[in-house]
């Protein structure tokens, strides 16, 4: 969840490195920096704040040089401030860090034995004097070598090296980092998205390896420091990633784009012609599939729950789901029979990439459905689905959700289809409606308006509210995590029918309660609950796709979707909640794209 940039040129290179610390700021902002090499003399600069105060700072004093690393950060330990902000130099190294040192305390305590002062709080600077103690004895790449062996945790790396004026040193051990190739100069990043408004020819470092780059060549080393070739990608170009063209952020841009990206999507996994969905190379036979396991977190989490509903209505496969960071920690007993599924729109998140990590050693098949088909976790896995969404740089996710959505949705009705779980006309009457999306989707953008005006009724609540049944429950927890993350208010997702059971004593008179209640089989039922709410004061507002209206005094708000297969309801009942979460968040005045506190891709624990 920080940013790392390494450029080794043939020409001064602070002002890309801070263009390309722009681009980076989606995983931390918190405080920058970067580290320059001129004339043998390490030039450190650094802010706490967004990459645009290094900006001013540089422009005041320019720091020469043609070699470099740069960072942004998202803190772990340590406030955020210029003294704990990366790089950390010596007086012989610079270092720039992704991850957790997690015994980072022993060994600055062994450090400081030694004489060495600490000047941060950070877990980073370890790293820069073990480097240093090392040096004393060894090139940079052996010196690096034997620091690595002394840490425990994650980490990406970037090191420039005082007295060897012309090499970047990196290494990556479960934090993410690639490098990218360019005439007379070469580069280290978190991940490709940073290097590819400079180069399209992309390498990634598995866990383990180390790399040296100049300006000419980059060498790469395995974990016992043997020299190894790596696979050069030709990465796909971001159209227009940079440009938020007439909208106002990026998260406004990538709601608005959903129809054309799910169409995108349903485009690559549907075949007009032969009207079928182009999913094919399983890896188990799906016949022989005992269980299917979702596991993702935040967002990617919720769209495993609502991926359970259609698992087990179109499908006899036995389904669990389970949050990463509890997955990786379980006492798992794994089946070759099952199939594991990681959602994840970076493809980075560090406990998703754990989990899968576990079940590789475990001999099991894996599947990813990602945005970032470079990423960790979609090279690690047995099998990938794109969810085509295009890059998604507003930290709060919209545009892929509905894609894991889709894909999810398309993957249950392939697989429902070959396991001869629906007949055919059941399978193409699925198809027919699955191309109605993108045009309702355009359709419910039409509630924006109605929705500016409730979002007012959010900002003096004391909390609120959001509750569903079936597959609107998870829609219910996603609008809730929506609220929370862009708004900083108290929201909280729960099941409509749980109410009962002890949440009702929240409502208050007036507290805002958001219901998700399609025309399903559950609607009744959720209108008994939303009864409950309305005796004891709670303010509804009611989301649905019925016709029908209700009567009663205390429904503030009914918005009404449009009418869809109940199945492909969670796509749209999503989009109102999107764009409440987002009006709420401009009354407040909150940064929409960079909300505080959080980052686009958690790659630590
Ligand atoms: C989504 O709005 C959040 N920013 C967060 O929950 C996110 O979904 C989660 O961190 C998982 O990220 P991933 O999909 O990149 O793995």
């Amino acid at each position: 969840m920080c940013g790392i940039i390494g450029i080794a040129s043939n020409k001064p290179v602070s002002i890309n490195i801070i263009n390309s610390l722009k681009k980076l700021e989606y995983r931390g902002y918190d405080s920058a920096g970067l580290a320059t090499l001129n004339n043998s003399q390490i030039n450190e600069k650094k802010c706490s704040g967004r990459v645009d105060e290094l900006e001013k700072i540089l422009f005041k004093n320019p720091s020469e040089g043609n070699i470099g690393i740069g960072h942004v950060r998202w803190a772990t330990h340590g406030v955020p401030n210029i003294i704990n902000a990366h790089p950390h130099s010596s007086e012989k190294v610079s270092v720039v860090h992704n991850g957790i040192i997690e015994n980072s305390d022993e060994l600055k305590k062994d450090l400081e034995i030694k004489g060495f002062k600490f000047k941060s709080q950070t877990d980073t600077e370890v790293i820069t004097l073990l480097v240093t103690q090392f040096l004393e004895k060894s090139e940079p790449l052996e010196a690096v070598f034997k620091t690595l062996r002394k840490l425990k945790g994650s980490f990406a790396l970037g090191i420039i090296f005082k007295n060897f004026s012309d090499i970047i040193v990196g290494a990556r051990r479960g934090s993410p980092l690639a490098v990218g190739y360019s005439n007379e100069e070469n580069y280290l990043g978190s991940d490709s998205y940073a290097l590819k408004s400079m180069t399209n020819k992309i390498s990634y470092l598995d866990d383990g390896e180390l790399c040296m780059l100049t300006k000419s060549d980059i060498a790469f080393y395995d974990v016992n420091l043997k020299k190894i070739n790596k696979k050069i990608y030709t990465v796909s170009d971001d159209e227009n990633i940079s440009d938020k063209g007439d909208y106002k952020n990026f998260m406004s841009k990538e709601i608005f784009e959903q129809a054309s990206t799910i169409k995108k999507c349903l485009n690559e996994y549907t075949d007009s012609i032969k009207k079928d969905i182009n999913i094919y190379n399983f890896p188990i036979e799906p016949k022989q599939i005992n269980k299917i396991i979702l596991i993702g977190c935040g967002t990617a989490y919720h769209s495993c729950l609502v991926a359970k509903y259609w698992l087990e209505e179109l499908t006899t496969i036995d389904v669990e789901i389970d949050i990463a960071s509890e997955f990786r920690y379980r006492n798992i007993k794994f089946n070759p029979k099952n199939l594991y599924i990681f959602v994840s729109q970076s493809g980075e998140t560090a406990d998703t990439a754990a989990a899968l990590d576990i079940c590789k050693k475990n001999k099991v098949k894996t599947c990813s459905i990602v945005n970032v088909v470079e990423s960790t976790i979609a090279r690690s896995s047995d099998w990938v689905l794109p969810i085509h969404a295009g890059p998604e740089i507003g930290v709060a996710s919209t545009k892929a959700f509905l894609g894991q959505l889709i894909v999810l949705y398309i993957l249950s009705l392939k697989l429902s289809k070959v396991r001869g779980d629906i007949d055919k006309n059941k399978y193409d009457e699925y198809l027919r409606n699955l191309h109605k999306l993108p045009e309702s989707i355009k359709n419910t953008f039409k509630l924006e308006n109605e929705i500016q005006l409730m979002a007012k009724e959010f900002l003096d609540a004391n909390g609120s509210m959001f509750l569903g049944r079936g597959s609107s429950f998870p829609i219910a927890l996603e609008g809730a995590l929506k609220l929370k993350e862009l708004s900083y208010l108290h929201a909280e997702g729960y099941p409509a029918g749980e109410m009962k059971h002890g949440p009702l004593a929240l409502i208050e008179e007036g507290l805002p309660v958001i219901v998700i209640a399609p025309k399903d089989k559950y609607y009744e039922k959720t209108l008994s609950n939303t009864q409950e709410v309305i005796a004891r004061g709670g303010k509804i507002f009611f989301i649905t796709d019925n016709k029908k209206r209700l009567l009663s005094t205390n429904i503030r708000y009914r918005l009404r979707v449009p009418r869809i297969d109940n199945l492909l309801s969670p796509l749209l009942l999503t989009i109102p909640l999107q764009l409440l979460a987002y009006h709420v968040a401009l009354l407040k005045d909150c940064d929409i794209d960079k909300p505080r506190n959080l980052a686009k891709s958690v790659t630590v624990e």
